[in-house]
């Protein structure tokens, strides 16, 4: 039986994780949030104390990266980690040691065993040219970088974080160069993904676009 896959892949801070757990929500689908895997990856190293640019130590931590979703809960070794991951400089470590090809390679199964009926809804940067480069629909989500820095801000805010938006806007361009200028799984739409800047639109908006071009697909 085919098991369907939707991937939503775009930079930073454009709402792909909004949207995709909305999608996966709408359609009683798994949701894989693949940028956790990252942060989950990068957590365990600052834990571990290895250095971002030791490619073998940080593969092998991988392989054997024990991690679980259990609907909003991410589990590592057992421990609720969620929060953390959401940590600036866990996602500045993830987005470098994102680079590493051997990472990339150690952290694919874990990330292809989300495929399960009835369905599946993944976010992320290579989902639709890489992981799953079969699915079913693409969508490629972005907007401004003004727009990004806005959301970023509020969201930490709302955590009780504060935040310099100038700097908030600095630190997601320069992470967004790297995921596109990077030798492996670099940050580009695949070439038959939809595209969808959502500036402009609001999240229910952005949404019905795309369960609307996957009821068209169907
Ligand atoms: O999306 P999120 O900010 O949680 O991802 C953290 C980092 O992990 C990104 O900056 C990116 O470098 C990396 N990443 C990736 N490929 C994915 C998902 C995330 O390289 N599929």
């Amino acid at each position: 039986r085919h098991v369907p896959v939707i991937t939503i892949d775009g930079p930073t801070a454009s709402g792909k994780g909004t949207l995709a757990s909305a999608v996966a929500e709408a359609l009683g689908y798994h949701f894989l949030d693949s940028g956790a895997v990252y942060r989950a990856t990068a957590l365990s190293a600052l834990r571990a104390g290895l250095a971002p640019d030791d490619e073998a130590a940080l593969a092998a931590l991988a392989r054997a990266l024990p991690l679980a979703f259990r609907g909003r809960r991410i589990l590592l070794d057992g421990e609720e980690v969620q929060e953390q991951l959401r940590r600036e400089d866990v996602g500045l470590l993830a987005s470098r040691i994102a680079s590493l090809g051997a990472v990339r390679q150690a952290l694919r199964q874990l990330q292809l065993d989300h495929r399960r009926v009835p369905g599946l809804v993944a976010d992320g940067r290579d989902m639709g040219t890489v992981v799953f480069p079969q699915a079913d629909l693409k969508v490629f989500l972005t907007a401004s970088a003004a727009t990004r820095a806005g959301r970023r801000h509020a969201q930490l805010l709302a955590r009780g974080e504060s935040a310099n938006i100038d700097s908030l806007r600095l630190d997601l361009e320069s992470r967004d160069e790297r995921d596109r200028n990077r030798t492996h799984a670099p940050l580009r739409p695949a070439e038959d993904a939809v595209l969808l800047d959502n500036s402009a639109l609001s999240v229910d908006e952005t949404v019905a676009a795309v369960l609307k071009a996957w009821e068209s697909r169907r």
